[in-house]
C-alpha cells in the first residue's frame, strides 16, 4: 500500500489538523487505558518537531449521537493527553465555529489544542460536506492517524480530505505495516487464532483468511456452531443455529483450499455463566448435557502450542474463553504467552484480544499489538478501510 505520510508533506509553520482516535475508556471522569493515547504521541510529537507547527487534535468520544451530552465531552481525555505529552493541552469548546477558528489561528508554534467531541454533530457520522469543510478550516494540512476509526467514512476521517492536503501518521503507517502481508504475502506457515464469542462476527475474516492462512484455530464461543455441525454434543454452551449452513461451508472450503482448521479438543466447562461458577473438566470434545463451555482445554492448547511452533505468521482476534473470569482464563493466557514466545511475525487485533495481552503482561513481547477493533477486523477481511483509502499515493 502507498501511503503518503507526515514525511512526505512540508509542515513548516502549518496549522496541522491530526484525527487521532482517543476513544478511549472512562470511569468517573478518569481514562482507565490510555493506550490509544500514548500510541499516537510518536505523530503529534513529530510534528511539534517541525519549525512553526502547531497541533488541532480532533476525535471522536463514544456515541453521542449528534447530541452534546456532557458524559461525552473529551474534557477529562485532554487531561491525560497533557500529562502523556508532557504539555499544555487546549481545550476547545467545540469542533468547529467562528470562535475556535480564531482560536486555532492564535497558536503559537508548538502549542496544541484538542476539539471538543466530532460527534457532537450528526453530519460527523453522515460525512456531511459542509462539515467537512467546517473542521478542514481549523488546520492547513490533515495528518490522519485514527487507524481505530479507519473503517468508517466521517467526515472527520474521510470528509476532510477532499479540501486538505491529507496524509497518514505514524500510527496508521505501522498499522498497515503489518496487516498489509497478511493479506498478501504473508511468511509462511501462517496461523492464525480467531476465537471470540459469535460466529456471526467473524465469518468476513475466516472467509478472507482461507486465502491465505495455512491452519485456522477457531476457539471461544464461537467454536461451538462448528463442532455442532461435526455432530459433537455442545450441552448449553453457546451456539448460532443460523449460521450452521455457513460454519459447514466454511470447513468445506478449507478442506478444498487445503487449510487445517483446528478446533477445541476438550473443555473447561460450569454449570452456570458466573463469576464463582466452578471449573468443570471434560477431556472430550464433547460437553456433558446441562454444561457450558467456557474455555479451552490443556489438550486443545496442546495443539494450539504445536501449530504456533513452527508458524512465521500469526494472527490473534479474539479471546479462546471467557478471560474475564480468573477460573476460564488459562486458555487466553496460554495463548497470549505462546504468540509472545513466537519467533514469528505476530499481530494482535481486536478488543477483547488486545485487552487480554495487555492485562497478561506479553505486549511487549508481540511485533504488533492492534489500536483497532472493527478496523483491524475489517481490514483483515480485505475491505478498504475509508480513512486510508483517503490517503494512498
Ligand atoms: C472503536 O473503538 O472501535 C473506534 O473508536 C470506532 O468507534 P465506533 O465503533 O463507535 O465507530
Amino acid at each position: 500500500m502507498d501511503l503518503r505520510t507526515v514525511k512526505d508533506i512540508d509542515l513548516k509553520n502549518k496549522r496541522v489538523l491530526i484525527r487521532v482516535d482517543f476513544n478511549v475508556p472512562l470511569k468517573e471522569g478518569v481514562v482507565t487505558d490510555s493506550t490509544r493515547i500514548e500510541r499516537a504521541l510518536p505523530t503529534i510529537k513529530y510534528i511539534l518537531g517541525q519549525e512553526g507547527a502547531s497541533v488541532i487534535i480532533m476525535t471522536h468520544l463514544g456515541r453521542p449521537k449528534g447530541e452534546k451530552k456532557p458524559e461525552f465531552s473529551l474534557a477529562p481525555v485532554a487531561k491525560r493527553f497533557s500529562e502523556l505529552l508532557g504539555k499544555e493541552v487546549i481545550m476547545a469548546e467545540d469542533c468547529i465555529g467562528e470562535k475556535v477558528l480564531a482560536k486555532t489561528k492564535e497558536l503559537k508554534p508548538g502549542q496544541v489544542m484538542l476539539l471538543e467531541n466530532v460527534r457532537y454533530y450528526k453530519e460527523e457520522t453522515k460525512n456531511d460536506p459542509e462539515f467537512a469543510a467546517e473542521l478542514a478550516k481549523m488546520g492547513d494540512v490533515f495528518v490522519n492517524d485514527a487507524f481505530g476509526t479507519a473503517h468508517r467514512a466521517h467526515a472527520s476521517t474521510e470528509g476532510v480530505t477532499k479540501y486538505l492536503p491529507s496524509v497518514a501518521g505514524f500510527l496508521i503507517e505501522k498499522e498497515v505495516k503489518f496487516f498489509s502481508p497478511l493479506l498478501t504475502a504473508p511468511e509462511k506457515p501462517f496461523v492464525a487464532i480467531i476465537g471470540g464469542a459469535k460466529v456471526s462476527s467473524k465469518i468476513g475474516v475466516l472467509q478472507s483468511l482461507l486465502d491465505t492462512c495455512d491452519t485456522i484455530i477457531i476457539a471461544g464461543g464461537m467454536a461451538f456452531t462448528f463442532l455442532k455441525v461435526l455432530g459433537k454434543d455442545i450441552g448449553a454452551s453457546l451456539f448460532e443455529p443460523d449460521y450452521l449452513d455457513v460454519a459447514e461451508n466454511l470447513i468445506n472450503a478449507a478442506k478444498e483450499k487445503g487449510v487445517k482448521i483446528i478446533l477445541p479438543l476438550d473443555h473447561v466447562c460450569a454449570e452456570k455463566f458466573a463469576e464463582d461458577a466452578e471449573a468443570i473438566f471434560v477431556d472430550s470434545q464433547n460437553v456433558p448435557d446441562g454444561l457450558l463451555g467456557l474455555d479451552v482445554g490443556v489438550k486443545t492448547l496442546a495443539a494450539v502450542k504445536e501449530a504456533l511452533d513452527s508458524a512465521r505468521s500469526i494472527v490473534w482476534n479474539g479471546p479462546m474463553g471467557v478471560f474475564e473470569f480468573d477460573t476460564f482464563a488459562k486458555g487466553t493466557t496460554d495463548v497470549a504467552k505462546m504468540v509472545a514466545q513466537s519467533s514469528g511475525v505476530t499481530v494482535v487485533g481486536g478488543g477483547d484480544s488486545v485487552a487480554a495481552v495487555n492485562k497478561f503482561g506479553f505486549a511487549d513481547q508481540i511485533d504488533h499489538v492492534s489500536t483497532g477493533g472493527g478496523a483491524s477486523l475489517e481490514f483483515l477481511e480485505g475491505k478498504t478501510l475509508p480513512g486510508i483509502a483517503a490517503l494512498l499515493n
